[in-house]
């Protein structure tokens, strides 16, 4: 008998958890795996939550299990398997049944995906999910894109499960088609420069202070009682504190490769191509790319010589970096945050920005103080970029000298600070009204005639004096 109020189908972590939260907060769910196996484990191990949990053998079970029209969760790998199971899901559904892929999707194949559910006249909606294990089964983040009455059916499940601001709900639609898988990887974009940039601090304390793993810690921990409050700072003092079984730091035995799963980069090519500069990102992508060649980096270090990295005394202070990582922070998101409002124009989505920052306050990975005052910045300028908020103009100016001081000291010494570079040359950039563009235009139309703009008259295609120099 159909007693569930929704479905889901994969049952790894993220699926898994967000299924208890789905029927801790009240709604029946019923549960299908590939590995029936992995299904009645996740049953028997739901305590009291398994009368809510209706484990399914196979799909027909679980489309018979749920009340019509339904609305099923996928929660597999992101990339064929979505594309796979949507094959197997779709027949036995009726035309108002609802699939929503909750994970972390490619925005462009969900924008395919929803282009062919509509072209069958049936409801899709891509949701980006943030806030890892625990978000999942605590309250995440929630991120909907598709069709405004199609995520309206099933919004009280989601904003039920979702964390909370203050009591407000973390869970937002954000537009049709893959809206909110957009604003999920620019999420991750953020997610990736924010790690980056708390990492090349903590490598300027670790390499050029001689600070202990511990001291570290105590840094971060401090930072998190003030303007950097976050989410990302407080495990990064938890992260640095942790011993190895009581014996070493457990960061000094951690391998120096990250790994990455692609949202950070699909960010960056997304930027790319619709012109959008987000130079903070791009580094902390780089970053992530340079740490995996760890064979190549120990060969260049017996070819040239470590840097010496060793910072004088009094080189920097704590309250340098802490001010360098609250500049280098406003940058990055006020890139994210352009990007967001170039692709809002691109895709005709019209991003509700002020409400992006509203749903990042709680449950996902870059939830920060900072982003309350984001969410009031975009209320009152929803298309400015975010530097010119005053507000953050005041931070900026405030601190911007202690991240020209950081990344100057930290390069003088060898020491690596790219994101944070990222930001100061980002900042520069945009107080400065004449640029060298002028020397780009004018190669440009010596080598292929393209033309240009004049300071001083009106119009375009001008050309310089060249012609006869060729
Ligand atoms: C989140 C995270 C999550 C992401 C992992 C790993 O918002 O919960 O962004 O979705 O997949 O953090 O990402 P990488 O493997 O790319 O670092």
């Amino acid at each position: 008998m159909a007693q569930s109020d929704i479905g889901l189908i994969g049952l790894g972590t993220m699926g898994a958890m967000l299924s208890l939260n789905i029927a801790e907060n009240g709604f029946p769910i019923s549960v299908f795996n590939r590995t029936t196996a992995r299904t009645t484990e996740f049953k028997d191990n739901a305590g009291a939550l398994s009368d809510k949990v209706t484990a399914c053998d196979t799909l027909e079970d679980l489309v018979a299990s749920i009340k019509s029209p339904r609305a099923i969760i996928l929660m597999v790998p992101a990339g064929d398997p979505v594309d796979e199971q949507i094959a197997a899901l779709r027949p036995l559904l009726d035309d108002d049944d609802m699939i929503i892929d909750a994970g972390n999707a490619n925005f462009r194949d969900t924008e395919r995906r929803a282009a062919e559910a509509k072209e069958q006249g049936v409801p899709f909606l891509g949701i980006g999910v943030s806030g890892g294990e625990e978000g999942a089964r605590f309250g995440p983040s929630i991120m909907g894109g598709g069709p405004k009455d199609a995520w309206d059916r099933v919004a009280h499940i989601l904003t039920a499960i979702s964390a909370k601001y203050e009591g407000v709900a973390c869970a937002t639609w954000m537009g049709e088609g893959g809206a909110g898988h957009f604003v999920k990887a620019v999420h991750n974009g953020i997610e990736y420069a924010d790690m980056q940039m708390i990492a090349e601090t903590y490598g300027i304390m670790r390499d050029g202070q001689g600070m202990s793993a511990a001291e570290c810690g105590a840094v971060f921990d401090a930072w998190n009682d003030g303007v950097l409050a976050s989410y990302l700072v407080e495990i990064s003092g938890k992260v640095s504190a942790a011993t190895d079984e009581g014996q070493a730091p457990m960061l000094d035995v951690i391998m120096d490769k990250a790994g990455q799963k692609g949202t950070g980069r699909w960010t960056v090519i997304e930027a790319q191509h619709l012109g959008a500069p987000v130079p903070v990102i791009e580094a902390a992508v780089a970053a992530r790319n340079l740490s995996a060649l760890k064979d190549e980096r120990l060969t260049g270090e017996v070819a040239f010589g470590a840097a010496p990295v060793t910072l004088p005394e009094g080189a920097l202070v704590d309250d340098d970096l802490e001010h360098a990582l609250i500049v280098g922070k406003i940058m990055c998101y006020a890139q994210g945050f352009a990007l967001l409002n170039a692709a809002s124009a691109e895709f005709g989505w019209d991003l509700p920005m002020p409400e992006i920052a509203r749903v990042w306050r709680e449950g996902c990975i870059i939830r920060s103080s900072m982003l309350n005052d984001m969410a009031d910045a975009l209320t009152e300028g929803p298309n400015a970029n975010l530097m010119f908020a005053p507000y953050f103009s005041d931070l900026i100016r405030d601190n911007e000298p202690a991240l020209r001081k950081t990344v100057t000291t930290a390069i003088g010494h060898g020491l690596q600070a790219p994101a944070l570079a990222a930001g100061l040359a980002y900042f520069d950039a945009m107080r400065t009204g004449r640029s060298t563009a002028n020397m780009i235009q004018a190669q440009r139309d010596f080598f292929g005639a393209h033309g240009f703009e004049r300071v001083d008259k009106d119009g375009k295609g001008f050309h310089g004096p060249w012609g006869g120099q060729l």
